[in-house]
């Protein structure tokens, strides 16, 4: 591959003609812009250990009213793209968010998506389009774009959770903006236990829903049994993954972002092929040694990790007796609209 010329190589006043007409010259940038094989990625392999985060997490708390934050939350920030950019990667915002007993969180809604990993805690509860849905460690509460949330605290000690935001590409693509609303009327019924079971669907006369959002919380006793129930049904399988669906059309289960949870057996190495998108890792229960890109992290409980895309991953559960799960988020949905995704050997 030949040496394209340098800014440097052009003469002082031809650069600065070109400057006055808001004129860029292509070819000193264009290695940088469109690299050989792989592309250039400021997402570094990050770690985020909670038992570090829980402690300034609780102190935000005496610190900072929640009439002064409105979601008091600290963000899990890659240090490739720069803390202040509150990123985890190009298109994954992740930050841990407190709410205390009595807490309320006023409502609003915004153009990102957004969903919740609850980490701890109980006795909270987010109000969705409508839907109360309770939060419990493990659950996964969907607040896609558009739809009305507000959260509340009837419980007795601090709820913690993961949110898992597209705000990274949202806001790049100056589309990035919320509306304050009124306190939300409870609707009668519960989505999650309409949606409780597999390969059926609730038919109301004859007739399904065509709700885009159709199911906001998937319970993690509902996941983690299909994923047992899915190890047991073949003990050969080595991937035991399900991916979190609208199970009304079995799309993914927002329009940006994956959301996926994974069991790994006693003991077992999971390779994961290098794909296009970033990922993030988050331990629900037992401890999984992770391997990308040259580095190693232990996720113990409730600790986060993110991979950038175009590498091979390496998962191994530390427990040769207990199986280890994990809630992994990736921008797979948003690489394959736009037809770049790819998995690579
Ligand atoms: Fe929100």
């Amino acid at each position: 591959m030949n040496d394209l010329g340098r800014l440097e190589d052009l003469p002082r006043d031809y650069r600065d003609q070109l400057t006055g007409q808001n004129l860029v010259p292509l070819w000193p940038s264009l290695r940088a812009v469109l690299p050989p094989h792989v592309p250039t990625r400021r997402t570094q392999p990050t770690h985020w250990a909670y038992k570090a985060i829980k402690p300034l997490l609780l102190r935000a708390g005496e610190l900072t009213p929640i009439e002064k934050a409105e979601r008091r939350v600290l963000v899990l920030a890659n240090p490739g793209h720069g803390l202040e950019k509150m990123q985890a990667s190009s298109a994954i915002y992740l930050g841990m968010q407190l709410l205390l007993p009595g807490d309320w969180a006023p409502a609003h809604r915004h153009t990102p998506n957004a969903v919740r990993m609850i980490v701890e805690g109980e006795g909270a509860y987010t109000t969705v389009d409508g839907q109360k849905c309770p939060m419990s460690r493990g659950d996964l509460i969907l607040t896609p774009t558009g739809l009305w949330h507000e959260h509340g605290h009837d419980g007795t000690d601090p709820v913690i959770w993961l949110d898992v935001l597209d705000l990274p590409l949202v806001y790049y693509m100056e589309a990035s903006y919320h509306v304050n609303g009124e306190r939300q009327a409870v609707l009668p019924g519960e989505g999650h236990r309409a949606y409780a079971r597999g390969g059926v669907l609730p038919t109301r006369v004859f007739q399904r829903s065509g709700q885009r959002y159709p199911m906001l919380r998937y319970p993690w006793a509902e996941a983690r049994a299909a994923l047992v129930s899915l190890a047991e049904s073949d003990p050969s399988l080595d991937c035991v993954q399900v991916s979190y669906v609208n199970p009304e059309t079995g799309e993914d289960a927002e329009n940006i972002l994956g959301f996926y949870a994974l069991m790994l057996r006693p003991g077992q190495t999971l390779k994961l092929p290098a794909r296009s998108p970033a990922s993030v890792f988050h331990q629900i229960e037992g401890c999984t040694q992770v391997q990308v890109a040259g580095q190693a992290f232990t996720l113990e409980g409730a600790d986060t990790c993110c991979a950038p895309g175009y590498e091979a991953i390496e998962l191994r559960n530390r427990s040769a007796s207990e199986p280890a799960f994990l809630f992994v988020a990736d921008e797979a949905p948003l690489h394959r609209k736009l037809g770049v995704y790819e998995v690579r050997a």
